[in-house]
């Protein structure tokens, strides 16, 4: 069985693709994560006595830790998850991004290829550099906008995207530069389990469980095209096993949704699930002030996935909502670890000073 050296393996996409690859039996899995503010250390607690599973707290930027990391487990593959990923906090906090995204990214390339160059022919043919990236380094489209292709040019708008943009082209300028093997993918918004509730569907979940407003940025109009979770692991596996190497993938559900629709689909969900008498969770929705040089849209043309590697969404959108609701509910231990004291000073943080403003149809 092959070696995965997984980084950002306790977040949200990495758990998820943990899960996945043990349940599959993909590889033996090291995943080193540094524990930021957004990973729960229970995520994967289920792992713990696995033979085939091995956590390393630890930073993606830490030459030192990596080097003796790749010495001692000898990876076939490494897919980079680790990222600081909240648009919002970028907007309030920089630094962390362009430390952890891009100098750490750097630092990660830079181990990995003196592990590479060492390797035995055959190994280094096979060893692979998965990025995992996001749409969101091609910056906003109009209304009527062709979707985000390969070739589309980046433009990135928050400081988030300009580091996973940076990030990108350091790992295209290794392929180029140096032969190292690398592979790029550039995902749409994904939904599902163990998602920390600072992104808009499980905040919006959360608060609604707990009668609290539902905050809605502008006009909630902007429109995302929104992915399994599930769904966006398997396309990683797909590009790790058969793309070619410094090939660049975009991943998609084919599902643009604005933010009032998917705020209005949790409520409906809920309504049903968790019925309150007299009560409607659509009672809750609250417009606030915007997010400064908020993305109208985002689209995604994933035809080159579907068409060389035969990627194609599995799960729609109902019923990926309704099974991401339906985890919420069934895991308040995993919830009340992470809604620590340290996200409820992001909460207060980030809403307190949005003000209330009416809705888009009583300023009309
Ligand atoms: P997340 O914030 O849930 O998880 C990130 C993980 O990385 C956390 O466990 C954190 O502790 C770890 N981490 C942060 N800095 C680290 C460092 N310096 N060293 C080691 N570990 C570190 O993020 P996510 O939503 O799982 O996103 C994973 C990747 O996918 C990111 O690179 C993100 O840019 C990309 N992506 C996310 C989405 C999305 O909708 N969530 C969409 C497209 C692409
Ligand atoms: P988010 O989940 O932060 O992902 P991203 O900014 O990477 O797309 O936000 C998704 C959309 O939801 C985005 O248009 C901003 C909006 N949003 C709200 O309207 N209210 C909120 O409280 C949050 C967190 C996001």
């Amino acid at each position: 069985m092959q070696t995965f050296l997984v980084t950002g393996g306790i977040g949200f996409i990495g758990s998820n693709f943990i899960l996945k690859a043990s349940k599959e039996r993909w590889a033996n899995i090291i995943n080193l994560d540094k524990l930021t503010y957004a990973s729960n250390p229970q995520t994967l607690i289920q792992l713990q006595d696995s033979p085939g599973y091995h956590f390393v707290r630890g930073d993606i930027g830490d030459a030192e830790l990596l080097s003796h990391l790749l010495k001692q487990y000898q990876p076939d593959a490494i897919i980079n998850f680790a990222a600081e990923s909240h648009v919002d906090r970028s907007i309030v906090s920089p630094q962390d991004f362009i430390q952890t995204n891009v100098v750490g990214t750097f630092q990660l390339l830079e181990a990995s290829r003196a592990y590479w160059e060492k390797l035995s022919p055959q190994k280094r043919e096979q060893f692979r550099f998965l990025h995992v990236s996001t749409d969101e380094v091609y910056g906003s489209l109009g209304p009527t906008d062709p979707a985000f292709r390969e070739d589309t040019p980046y433009a990135p708008n928050s400081p988030y995207a300009a580091s996973k943009a940076g990030s990108d082209h350091l790992v295209r300028a290794y392929y180029h530069t140096y032969g190292f093997p690398t592979l790029i993918t550039n995902c749409s918004n994904n939904y599902g389990p163990r998602q920390f509730p600072e992104k808009l569907i499980p905040l919006i979940i959360l608060n609604a469980l707990h009668s609290k407003p539902l905050p809605i940025y502008g006009d909630g109009q902007n429109i995302r095209d929104w992915l399994y979770v599930v769904d966006h692991c398997q396309a990683l596996y797909l590009v790790l096993q058969h793309s070619q190497i410094g090939e660049s993938y975009n991943i998609g559900g084919n599902n643009e949704q604005t933010n009032l629709t998917v705020v209005e689909k949790i409520c409906a969900i809920l309504d049903e699930l968790v019925p309150k008498p007299n009560f409607n969770y659509s009672s809750l929705m609250t417009f606030v002030k915007d997010r400064p040089g908020h993305d109208r849209r985002y689209a995604i043309d994933c035809s080159k996935i579907s068409r060389e590697l035969g990627f194609e969404p599995k799960e729609d959108f109902n019923s990926g909502l309704l099974k991401t609701i339906q985890w919420y509910l069934s895991h308040p231990t995993w919830v009340e670890q992470v809604q620590s004291g340290a996200y409820q000073t992001w909460i207060k943080q980030n809403y307190q000073d949005r003000i209330k403003v009416p809705s888009p149809r009583a300023r009309s």
